[in-house]
C-alpha cells in the first residue's frame, strides 16, 4: 500500500533504470548495516519448512527466486535474499564488460503491469562478477549465475566458455542465456544443433572445475511449440539439469493495447502480458519431460496464486522480476506467505508435494 503510493506519486515519474539503480543502492546500503540486516532477515527470510525445496543438489528456503537482469553485476544478491527471495540469479554476465544499448532502455507500461527493456546486457564482465562472488558467504543465499554472449564476440561458444570457466566455481547453478531479444543473433542459438554445440563447448570448459555445477538453459517464449519440444528432448538427451522458461517476449500482440503511444517498437516485454504464454510453455515442457528435469518458471508472476499455479503445473522453482518492481520490497514476503497458506489449505506437508500436481494425467498404456 505504502509502496504503491510511493510508486504512483514519485517513482513512476523518473527514468525506470535510474529508479532501479537508486533503489538497488538503497537496499544494498541498508543490508550492510548489521543490526538492520539482522532485523530484516528475522522478519522477511522464509523459515517455514513447508516452503523448502530441494533441487539441483541445493536447499532452497522458498521456491521463489529473483530472475536474472535485476542484479546484473552480482552487487546485491545478499540484500535480495534478505527480502525473502529463496535464490537470486545474477547476470546476465558476459565474458567482456560492455555498456549495453544506448539511450532509454527500460520502459514502464503501468496500465499493462508490464516492462519493456532493450538493455543489451550492460555489465562489467565476468572478471568483475567473479571477484564479487568470490567474497560471498555461500550459506547466505543460493546464487545462480546467468551468462550470455558478449555483443562483439565473433566466436560465441568461446565467449561463453570464457565466462563459464571464470564463473562456474562461484556459482550454485549456471544458466546459459540464449533467449534475450536484445543481443543480435542470440536467439538463433536456440536451434537444436547450435544449442548442442554450445552445451558441448561449455561442458568441455567445465572439466577442470572441481565441483559439478548444475547447468540450465533459459529459453524464449516466442519459440514454436515444435521448437520447445525439440529443446526439451535435447535437454533430456544432453542430461541438462533444467530449463528456465521464459525470457521476455517480442510479441506486441501479447499486450492489451499494442498500438498505445507509449509502447516502444523494440525490446522484450515482461510482466502480466507474458503470463499466459509463459504458463503454456511450462505446461508443454512438463508434459514433454515428464518430471525428469527441473523447470524454473518465470514470466508474469504477480501473486501467490500465480506462483502456486506454476508449481502445480510442474515448476520446481519460480522466479520474477516485473512483479517485484510493481510490488515493492515486501512483495517476496507476500508471495512466500501466500504460498505457505496454500500448502496448508491443500493439506500438504510441503510445497514439493505440489510440483506437477495439476499436470494432465498421462494416458493409460494400451492393454
Ligand atoms: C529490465 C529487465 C532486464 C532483464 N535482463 C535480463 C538479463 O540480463 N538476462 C536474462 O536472462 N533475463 C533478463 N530479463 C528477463 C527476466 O529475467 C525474466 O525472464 C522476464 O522479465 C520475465 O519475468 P517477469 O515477467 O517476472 O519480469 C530482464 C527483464 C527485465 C524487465
Amino acid at each position: 500500500m505504502i509502496y504503491r503510493l510511493l510508486y504512483t506519486l514519485l517513482l513512476c515519474r523518473f527514468d525506470a533504470e535510474r529508479v532501479h539503480r537508486l533503489t538497488a543502492r538503497g537496499l544494498i546500503a541498508v543490508n550492510r548495516i548489521a543490526p538492520l540486516r539482522r532485523l530484516l532477515r528475522a522478519l522477511l527470510v522464509p523459515r517455514d519448512p513447508s516452503l523448502r525445496v530441494q533441487a539441483l543438489g541445493l536447499d532452497f528456503p522458498s521456491p521463489l527466486g529473483l530472475a536474472a537482469g535485476f542484479d546484473k553485476e552480482a552487487a546485491g544478491f545478499d540484500a535480495y535474499a534478505t527480502l525473502g527471495f529463496g535464490h537470486v540469479e545474477i547476470g546476465t554476465v558476459t565474458a567482456e564488460g560492455q555498456p549495453g544499448n544506448a539511450g532509454t532502455r527500460v520502459f514502464r507500461l503501468t496500465r499493462e503491469r508490464a516492462l519493456v527493456n532493450r538493455m543489451g546486457f550492460p555489465n562489467e564482465g565476468a572478471a568483475a562478477a567473479e571477484s564479487r562472488l568470490r567474497a560471498r558467504d555461500r550459506s547466505a543465499a543460493v546464487v545462480g549465475v546467468n551468462v550470455g554472449k558478449t555483443r562483439l564476440a565473433e566466436d560465441a561458444d568461446a565467449d561463453y566458455q570464457d565466462s563459464v570457466r571464470r564463473l562456474a566455481p562461484q556459482a550454485d547453478y549456471l544458466v546459459l542465456n540464449v533467449s534475450s531479444p536484445n543481443t543480435p543473433g542470440l536467439r538463433d542459438m536456440q536451434a537444436v544443433d547450435r544449442l548442442a554445440a554450445l552445451i558441448a563447448a561449455v561442458r568441455a570448459s567445465l572439466v577442470d572445475t572441481p565441483r559439478q555445477v548444475p547447468l540450465l538453459i533459459k529459453i524464449a517464449p516466442d519459440l514454436s511449440d515444435e521448437d520447445i519440444d525439440a529443446i526439451a528432448d535435447l535437454a533430456l538427451r544432453e542430461r541438462l539439469d533444467g530449463l528456465i522458461a521464459t525470457n521476455t517476449t517480442i510479441d506486441r500482440g501479447a499486450l492489451r493495447d499494442p498500438a498505445a503511444p507509449d509502447v516502444p517498437a523494440e525490446g522484450g516485454i515482461s510482466g502480466a502480458p507474458l503470463k499466459p504464454r509463459s504458463l503454456a510453455v511450462l505446461r508443454r515442457l512438463h508434459e514433454r519431460t515428464d518430471g525428469r528435469l527441473v523447470l524454473i518458471s518465470v514470466g508474469g508472476i504477480e501473486t501467490a496464486d500465480d506462483a502456486w499455479e506454476r508449481i502445480r503445473a510442474g515448476a520446481t522453482l519460480v522466479q520474477a522480476y516485473t512483479g517485484f518492481v510493481y510490488g515493492g520490497p515486501l512483495w517476496p514476503r507476500r508471495i512466500n506467505r501466500g504460498l505457505a497458506r496454500r500448502v496448508r489449505e491443500a493439506g500438504l506437508a510441503g510445497i514439493a508435494e505440489a510440483i506437477g500436481a495439476d499436470a494432465a494425467p498421462q494416458p493409460a498404456p494400451a492393454a
